[in-house]
Protein backbone atom coordinates (compact mmCIF):
# COMPACT_ATOMS: atom_id res chain seq x y z
CA UNK A 1 0.00 0.00 0.00
CA UNK A 2 1.13 3.43 -0.70
CA UNK A 3 2.58 5.38 1.84
CA UNK A 4 1.44 8.72 1.54
CA UNK A 5 2.06 10.42 4.20
CA UNK A 6 5.62 9.61 3.04
CA UNK A 7 5.23 11.04 -0.53
CA UNK A 8 4.03 14.41 1.33
CA UNK A 9 7.00 14.23 3.54
CA UNK A 10 9.76 13.50 0.25
CA UNK A 11 7.75 16.16 -2.23
CA UNK A 12 4.97 18.47 -0.52
CA UNK A 13 6.06 21.99 1.20
CA UNK A 14 6.57 21.68 4.52
CA UNK A 15 4.22 24.30 5.55
CA UNK A 16 1.39 22.50 7.41
CA UNK A 17 1.44 20.15 10.76
CA UNK A 18 -0.80 17.73 8.95
CA UNK A 19 -3.40 15.69 10.78
CA UNK A 20 -1.87 12.09 10.16
CA UNK A 21 -4.80 10.56 7.66
CA UNK A 22 -4.97 10.14 4.37
CA UNK A 23 -8.44 10.46 2.83
CA UNK A 24 -9.82 9.37 0.16
CA UNK A 25 -13.76 9.22 -0.34
CA UNK A 26 -16.21 11.48 1.42
CA UNK A 27 -20.33 11.60 1.15
CA UNK A 28 -22.45 13.94 3.35
CA UNK A 29 -20.65 14.46 6.82
CA UNK A 30 -18.62 11.26 6.49
CA UNK A 31 -15.53 10.66 5.30
CA UNK A 32 -13.17 7.44 4.25
CA UNK A 33 -9.44 6.91 4.72
CA UNK A 34 -7.12 4.97 2.46
CA UNK A 35 -7.47 1.94 4.77
CA UNK A 36 -11.54 2.07 4.27
CA UNK A 37 -11.99 3.58 8.22
CA UNK A 38 -15.20 5.81 8.30
CA UNK A 39 -14.59 9.44 10.26
CA UNK A 40 -17.59 11.80 10.97
CA UNK A 41 -16.35 14.73 9.44
CA UNK A 42 -16.60 18.03 11.57
CA UNK A 43 -14.44 20.06 9.82
CA UNK A 44 -16.03 20.31 6.36
CA UNK A 45 -13.30 20.88 4.45
CA UNK A 46 -12.69 24.38 6.52
CA UNK A 47 -16.04 25.43 6.97
CA UNK A 48 -16.46 24.82 3.30
CA UNK A 49 -18.61 22.31 2.23
CA UNK A 50 -22.07 23.44 3.04
CA UNK A 51 -24.05 20.46 1.82
CA UNK A 52 -21.67 17.61 2.71
CA UNK A 53 -19.66 16.05 0.64
CA UNK A 54 -20.33 15.46 -2.90
CA UNK A 55 -23.42 16.39 -3.11
CA UNK A 56 -25.45 15.40 -5.65
CA UNK A 57 -26.85 18.97 -6.39
CA UNK A 58 -23.04 20.00 -6.46
CA UNK A 59 -21.96 17.11 -8.41
CA UNK A 60 -24.32 17.68 -10.98
CA UNK A 61 -23.47 20.97 -11.79
CA UNK A 62 -20.23 20.48 -12.06
CA UNK A 63 -20.06 17.95 -14.66
CA UNK A 64 -22.81 19.36 -16.53
CA UNK A 65 -20.72 22.81 -16.80
CA UNK A 66 -17.64 21.07 -17.38
CA UNK A 67 -18.86 19.49 -20.07
CA UNK A 68 -20.49 22.50 -21.99
CA UNK A 69 -17.90 25.00 -21.43
CA UNK A 70 -15.08 25.40 -19.01
CA UNK A 71 -13.29 28.70 -19.25
CA UNK A 72 -13.46 31.54 -21.17
CA UNK A 73 -12.04 34.62 -19.39
CA UNK A 74 -13.64 37.99 -18.37
CA UNK A 75 -13.39 39.11 -21.82
CA UNK A 76 -16.78 37.34 -22.69
CA UNK A 77 -20.28 37.26 -21.35
CA UNK A 78 -21.01 33.91 -19.92
CA UNK A 79 -23.94 32.75 -18.14
CA UNK A 80 -23.11 31.04 -14.87
CA UNK A 81 -21.35 33.84 -13.51
CA UNK A 82 -24.33 35.85 -14.02
CA UNK A 83 -26.88 33.69 -12.34
CA UNK A 84 -24.86 33.60 -9.69
CA UNK A 85 -23.87 37.36 -9.45
CA UNK A 86 -27.96 38.19 -9.71
CA UNK A 87 -28.52 35.21 -7.32
CA UNK A 88 -26.30 36.88 -4.73
CA UNK A 89 -27.66 40.49 -5.58
CA UNK A 90 -31.33 39.14 -5.14
CA UNK A 91 -30.68 37.51 -1.91
CA UNK A 92 -28.44 40.12 0.04
CA UNK A 93 -28.19 44.08 0.90
CA UNK A 94 -25.31 44.55 -1.97
CA UNK A 95 -26.16 45.69 -6.13
CA UNK A 96 -22.65 44.43 -7.21
CA UNK A 97 -20.70 41.12 -7.98
CA UNK A 98 -17.22 40.45 -8.84
CA UNK A 99 -16.54 36.53 -8.93
CA UNK A 100 -12.99 35.43 -8.02
CA UNK A 101 -11.64 32.32 -6.92
CA UNK A 102 -10.60 32.31 -3.38
CA UNK A 103 -11.45 34.40 0.05
CA UNK A 104 -7.65 35.93 -0.03
CA UNK A 105 -8.74 37.40 -3.84
CA UNK A 106 -12.06 38.80 -3.09
CA UNK A 107 -10.71 40.37 0.46
CA UNK A 108 -7.81 41.53 -2.04
CA UNK A 109 -10.26 43.34 -4.20
CA UNK A 110 -12.20 44.50 -1.38
CA UNK A 111 -9.02 46.22 -0.66
CA UNK A 112 -8.48 47.62 -4.03
CA UNK A 113 -12.18 48.67 -3.69
CA UNK A 114 -11.31 50.78 -0.60
CA UNK A 115 -8.32 52.34 -1.58
CA UNK A 116 -9.87 53.51 -5.11
CA UNK A 117 -13.34 54.65 -3.49
CA UNK A 118 -10.48 56.42 -1.29
CA UNK A 119 -8.99 58.02 -3.87
CA UNK A 120 -11.83 59.36 -5.82
CA UNK A 121 -14.21 60.14 -2.44
CA UNK A 122 -12.04 60.76 -0.18
CA UNK A 123 -8.55 63.09 -0.96
CA UNK A 124 -6.20 59.73 -1.17
CA UNK A 125 -7.11 57.79 2.39
CA UNK A 126 -5.48 54.56 1.46
CA UNK A 127 -5.57 53.03 5.30
CA UNK A 128 -7.88 50.47 6.23
CA UNK A 129 -8.17 49.30 9.96
CA UNK A 130 -8.52 46.00 10.95
CA UNK A 131 -8.55 44.11 14.48
CA UNK A 132 -6.27 42.07 16.81
CA UNK A 133 -6.64 38.56 16.30
CA UNK A 134 -8.44 38.85 12.38
CA UNK A 135 -7.77 36.52 9.69
CA UNK A 136 -7.97 37.89 6.31
CA UNK A 137 -5.93 35.78 4.25
CA UNK A 138 -2.26 34.93 2.95
CA UNK A 139 -1.30 37.97 0.70
CA UNK A 140 1.53 40.10 1.77
CA UNK A 141 -1.64 42.53 2.27
CA UNK A 142 -4.10 40.44 3.81
CA UNK A 143 -1.35 38.92 6.44
CA UNK A 144 -1.03 42.88 6.86
CA UNK A 145 -4.32 43.12 6.95
CA UNK A 146 -4.61 39.99 9.68
CA UNK A 147 -4.10 41.27 13.77
CA UNK A 148 -1.79 38.21 14.41
CA UNK A 149 1.30 39.24 15.16
CA UNK A 150 3.02 35.64 14.46
CA UNK A 151 1.55 35.69 11.01
CA UNK A 152 3.72 39.25 10.35
CA UNK A 153 7.02 38.15 11.68
CA UNK A 154 8.25 35.95 8.80
CA UNK A 155 7.03 38.53 6.14
CA UNK A 156 9.54 42.10 6.89
CA UNK A 157 8.59 43.96 5.44
CA UNK A 158 4.96 44.44 4.86
CA UNK A 159 2.76 46.56 2.58
CA UNK A 160 1.64 49.83 4.36
CA UNK A 161 -1.79 51.07 4.75
CA UNK A 162 -3.28 48.62 8.02
CA UNK A 163 -3.86 49.20 11.33
CA UNK A 164 -4.81 46.68 13.64
CA UNK A 165 -6.63 47.87 16.68
CA UNK A 166 -8.08 45.91 19.17
CA UNK A 167 -11.34 44.36 19.29
CA UNK A 168 -15.00 44.90 19.95
CA UNK A 169 -13.59 48.77 21.16
CA UNK A 170 -15.18 51.13 19.42
CA UNK A 171 -12.80 53.75 21.36
CA UNK A 172 -9.47 52.81 20.50
CA UNK A 173 -11.25 52.08 16.63
CA UNK A 174 -12.28 55.70 16.56
CA UNK A 175 -8.64 57.17 17.80
CA UNK A 176 -7.42 55.53 14.99
CA UNK A 177 -8.90 56.49 12.43
CA UNK A 178 -7.40 59.69 10.92
CA UNK A 179 -8.46 61.67 7.70
CA UNK A 180 -6.14 58.67 5.91
CA UNK A 181 -8.67 55.92 6.60
CA UNK A 182 -10.92 54.96 4.14
CA UNK A 183 -12.08 51.96 5.35
CA UNK A 184 -12.46 49.88 8.27
CA UNK A 185 -12.62 46.03 8.07
CA UNK A 186 -14.36 43.62 9.96
CA UNK A 187 -15.30 39.59 10.65
CA UNK A 188 -18.43 39.62 11.88
CA UNK A 189 -17.03 37.24 14.27
CA UNK A 190 -13.12 36.52 14.16
CA UNK A 191 -13.37 32.72 12.83
CA UNK A 192 -9.19 31.33 12.68
CA UNK A 193 -8.68 33.85 15.50
CA UNK A 194 -10.26 31.93 17.92
CA UNK A 195 -14.21 31.75 17.04
CA UNK A 196 -14.38 35.05 19.00
CA UNK A 197 -18.07 36.16 19.77
CA UNK A 198 -18.12 40.01 18.47
CA UNK A 199 -19.73 41.84 21.19
CA UNK A 200 -23.15 43.01 21.44
CA UNK A 201 -23.89 45.96 19.49
CA UNK A 202 -20.26 46.31 18.26
CA UNK A 203 -21.24 45.97 14.61
CA UNK A 204 -23.86 48.85 14.87
CA UNK A 205 -21.37 51.70 16.72
CA UNK A 206 -18.80 50.52 13.64
CA UNK A 207 -21.44 51.32 11.03
CA UNK A 208 -22.51 54.29 12.51
CA UNK A 209 -18.58 55.51 13.27
CA UNK A 210 -18.02 54.55 9.42
CA UNK A 211 -21.21 56.68 8.38
CA UNK A 212 -20.19 59.54 10.68
CA UNK A 213 -16.77 59.83 9.05
CA UNK A 214 -18.33 58.91 5.46
CA UNK A 215 -15.58 55.69 5.35
CA UNK A 216 -16.54 52.64 4.14
CA UNK A 217 -17.40 49.26 6.19
CA UNK A 218 -16.41 46.00 4.75
CA UNK A 219 -17.25 42.54 6.42
CA UNK A 220 -15.04 39.80 5.09
CA UNK A 221 -17.35 37.24 5.60
CA UNK A 222 -15.33 34.42 3.35
CA UNK A 223 -16.11 32.11 6.90
CA UNK A 224 -19.39 33.05 8.27
CA UNK A 225 -21.44 33.86 4.72
CA UNK A 226 -23.81 30.95 3.29
CA UNK A 227 -25.28 30.19 6.53
CA UNK A 228 -22.56 29.00 8.69
CA UNK A 229 -23.85 31.18 11.34
CA UNK A 230 -27.26 30.67 11.22
CA UNK A 231 -28.06 33.64 8.72
CA UNK A 232 -27.26 34.15 4.83
CA UNK A 233 -24.31 36.45 6.01
CA UNK A 234 -23.32 37.42 9.41
CA UNK A 235 -24.28 40.81 8.77
CA UNK A 236 -27.46 39.50 9.32
CA UNK A 237 -27.10 38.05 12.76
CA UNK A 238 -25.90 41.58 14.21
CA UNK A 239 -28.44 43.71 11.86
CA UNK A 240 -25.78 46.01 10.16
CA UNK A 241 -25.66 46.37 6.71
CA UNK A 242 -22.12 46.93 5.23
CA UNK A 243 -20.51 48.90 2.14
CA UNK A 244 -18.77 45.62 1.09
CA UNK A 245 -18.46 42.03 1.15
CA UNK A 246 -16.74 38.91 0.80
CA UNK A 247 -17.24 35.71 0.41
CA UNK A 248 -15.56 32.26 -0.45
CA UNK A 249 -15.67 28.85 1.43
CA UNK A 250 -18.81 28.17 1.74
CA UNK A 251 -20.02 29.60 -2.01
CA UNK A 252 -19.16 26.93 -3.92
CA UNK A 253 -19.96 24.11 -1.24
CA UNK A 254 -16.15 22.37 -2.18
CA UNK A 255 -14.95 24.15 -5.22
CA UNK A 256 -12.15 26.97 -5.11
CA UNK A 257 -14.60 29.81 -5.78
CA UNK A 258 -14.76 33.63 -3.98
CA UNK A 259 -16.80 36.62 -4.24
CA UNK A 260 -16.36 40.47 -3.60
CA UNK A 261 -20.08 42.17 -3.13
CA UNK A 262 -20.42 46.31 -2.90
CA UNK A 263 -23.06 48.27 -2.19
CA UNK A 264 -23.56 50.57 -6.02
CA UNK A 265 -22.27 54.01 -3.98
CA UNK A 266 -18.66 51.60 -2.85
CA UNK A 267 -18.95 49.56 -6.58
CA UNK A 268 -16.18 52.43 -7.51
CA UNK A 269 -14.31 50.16 -10.16
CA UNK A 270 -13.98 51.51 -13.32
CA UNK A 271 -13.32 49.80 -16.95
CA UNK A 272 -9.55 48.15 -16.85
CA UNK A 273 -9.40 48.58 -12.55
CA UNK A 274 -9.63 44.71 -11.89
CA UNK A 275 -9.51 41.41 -13.73
CA UNK A 276 -8.70 37.73 -13.27
CA UNK A 277 -7.99 34.64 -15.73
CA UNK A 278 -10.37 32.56 -13.31
CA UNK A 279 -12.70 35.16 -13.01
CA UNK A 280 -16.37 34.13 -13.16
CA UNK A 281 -14.94 30.27 -14.21
CA UNK A 282 -17.93 29.01 -15.98
CA UNK A 283 -17.36 25.55 -13.46
CA UNK A 284 -16.91 27.06 -10.55
CA UNK A 285 -19.50 30.10 -10.81
CA UNK A 286 -21.93 26.84 -12.51
CA UNK A 287 -21.31 24.89 -9.38
CA UNK A 288 -21.82 27.75 -6.22
CA UNK A 289 -25.12 28.72 -8.35
CA UNK A 290 -25.91 25.07 -7.55
CA UNK A 291 -24.76 25.22 -4.42
CA UNK A 292 -26.63 28.51 -3.04
CA UNK A 293 -30.06 27.76 -4.64
CA UNK A 294 -29.91 24.45 -2.93
CA UNK A 295 -29.39 26.38 0.19
CA UNK A 296 -31.93 29.12 -0.15
CA UNK A 297 -35.01 25.94 -1.45
CA UNK A 298 -34.13 23.72 1.47
CA UNK A 299 -33.57 26.06 4.63
CA UNK A 300 -30.53 24.68 5.18
CA UNK A 301 -29.50 28.40 7.02
CA UNK A 302 -31.96 27.80 9.66
CA UNK A 303 -31.53 24.11 9.87
CA UNK A 304 -27.78 25.28 10.93
CA UNK A 305 -28.89 27.51 12.89
CA UNK A 306 -31.32 25.04 14.88
CA UNK A 307 -28.58 22.31 15.18
CA UNK A 308 -26.05 24.86 15.63
CA UNK A 309 -28.08 25.47 19.00
CA UNK A 310 -28.87 21.92 19.99
CA UNK A 311 -25.09 21.59 19.81
CA UNK A 312 -23.64 24.38 21.71
CA UNK A 313 -26.13 23.51 24.41
CA UNK A 314 -24.76 20.18 24.78
CA UNK A 315 -21.19 21.38 24.62
CA UNK A 316 -22.41 23.71 27.42
CA UNK A 317 -23.72 20.42 29.22
CA UNK A 318 -20.07 18.41 29.01
CA UNK A 319 -18.84 21.56 30.74
CA UNK A 320 -20.16 20.12 33.93
CA UNK A 321 -18.56 16.52 33.26
CA UNK A 322 -14.71 17.89 31.97
CA UNK A 323 -14.23 21.00 34.25
CA UNK A 324 -11.27 21.34 31.51
CA UNK A 325 -13.56 22.58 29.61
CA UNK A 326 -12.83 25.90 30.04
CA UNK A 327 -15.36 27.90 27.58
CA UNK A 328 -17.67 27.22 24.75
CA UNK A 329 -18.51 29.60 21.91
CA UNK A 330 -19.36 31.01 18.49
CA UNK A 331 -22.99 30.83 16.84
CA UNK A 332 -24.23 28.72 14.12
CA UNK A 333 -22.64 25.55 13.06
CA UNK A 334 -18.86 27.50 13.71
CA UNK A 335 -18.43 26.69 17.16
CA UNK A 336 -15.21 25.83 19.77
CA UNK A 337 -14.55 24.65 22.92
CA UNK A 338 -11.53 25.55 25.00
CA UNK A 339 -9.05 23.96 27.21
CA UNK A 340 -7.89 24.92 30.54
CA UNK A 341 -4.41 23.67 29.06
CA UNK A 342 -2.67 22.56 25.56
CA UNK A 343 -4.41 19.55 24.81
CA UNK A 344 -6.49 20.14 21.31
CA UNK A 345 -3.83 17.65 19.25
CA UNK A 346 -4.19 14.96 22.22
CA UNK A 347 -7.78 15.39 22.24
CA UNK A 348 -8.11 15.60 17.89
CA UNK A 349 -5.75 12.57 17.54
CA UNK A 350 -8.10 10.80 20.18
CA UNK A 351 -11.19 11.86 18.17
CA UNK A 352 -9.22 10.81 15.09
CA UNK A 353 -9.22 7.47 16.35
CA UNK A 354 -12.36 7.08 17.89
CA UNK A 355 -13.69 8.15 14.21
CA UNK A 356 -14.02 12.03 14.31
CA UNK A 357 -12.53 14.68 12.20
CA UNK A 358 -12.42 17.82 14.53
CA UNK A 359 -9.92 21.03 14.25
CA UNK A 360 -7.20 22.55 16.18
CA UNK A 361 -7.83 26.10 15.87
CA UNK A 362 -4.95 26.89 19.01
CA UNK A 363 -2.83 24.11 21.27
CA UNK A 364 -5.89 24.69 23.68
CA UNK A 365 -8.96 25.34 21.54
CA UNK A 366 -10.84 22.66 19.00
CA UNK A 367 -13.31 23.91 16.15
CA UNK A 368 -15.77 22.28 14.76
CA UNK A 369 -17.48 23.42 11.06
CA UNK A 370 -19.50 20.31 10.27
CA UNK A 371 -21.24 20.37 6.81
CA UNK A 372 -24.68 22.19 7.19
CA UNK A 373 -27.28 19.89 6.49
CA UNK A 374 -26.31 17.32 9.83
CA UNK A 375 -29.17 17.10 11.96
CA UNK A 376 -28.82 16.14 15.42
CA UNK A 377 -28.20 12.34 15.45
CA UNK A 378 -25.05 13.87 13.74
CA UNK A 379 -24.35 16.23 16.72
CA UNK A 380 -25.36 13.03 19.25
CA UNK A 381 -22.80 10.65 17.90
CA UNK A 382 -19.93 13.39 17.27
CA UNK A 383 -20.81 14.03 21.07
CA UNK A 384 -20.16 10.24 21.77
CA UNK A 385 -16.90 10.30 20.13
CA UNK A 386 -16.26 14.08 22.29
CA UNK A 387 -17.50 12.60 25.17
CA UNK A 388 -15.14 8.95 24.90
CA UNK A 389 -11.87 11.01 23.85
CA UNK A 390 -12.18 13.60 27.11
CA UNK A 391 -12.72 10.91 29.39
CA UNK A 392 -9.30 9.42 28.44
CA UNK A 393 -7.49 12.48 28.26
C1 LIG B 1 -12.43 35.20 7.47
C2 LIG B 1 -11.49 34.67 6.44
N1 LIG B 1 -11.05 35.50 5.48
C3 LIG B 1 -10.22 35.08 4.51
C4 LIG B 1 -9.77 33.78 4.48
C5 LIG B 1 -8.84 33.35 3.39
O1 LIG B 1 -9.53 32.58 2.49
P1 LIG B 1 -8.73 31.63 1.46
O2 LIG B 1 -8.06 30.60 2.30
O3 LIG B 1 -9.80 31.09 0.56
O4 LIG B 1 -7.77 32.48 0.74
C6 LIG B 1 -10.20 32.88 5.46
C7 LIG B 1 -9.72 31.50 5.47
O5 LIG B 1 -9.78 30.79 6.45
C8 LIG B 1 -11.08 33.33 6.46
O6 LIG B 1 -11.53 32.53 7.43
Amino acid sequence: MTNWQEIDKKYYMQTIVRVPVTLVRGEGARVWDDRGKEYLDFVGGLAVNCLGHCHPVIVDALNEQARTLMQTSLWYYTIPMLRLAELLVQNSCMDRVFICNSGLEANEGAIKLARRYGALKLNGAYEIITTNDSFHGRSLALTAASGQVKMHTPYQPLPAGFINVENNNIEVLKSATTEKTCAIMLEPLQAEGGVNVTADNYLQKVRDWCDQKGILLILDEVQTGIGRLGTLFGYQLYGVEPDIITLAKGLGGGIPIGALLAKEKAAVFTLGDHNATFGGNPVTSATAYATLKYVLENDIVGNAGRVGQYFIEKLNGMRNKYPFITDVRGRGLLLAIEFDSDIAQDVLIGCLENGLLVNRLKPNTLRFVPPLIIGNSEVDKALAILDKTLSTI
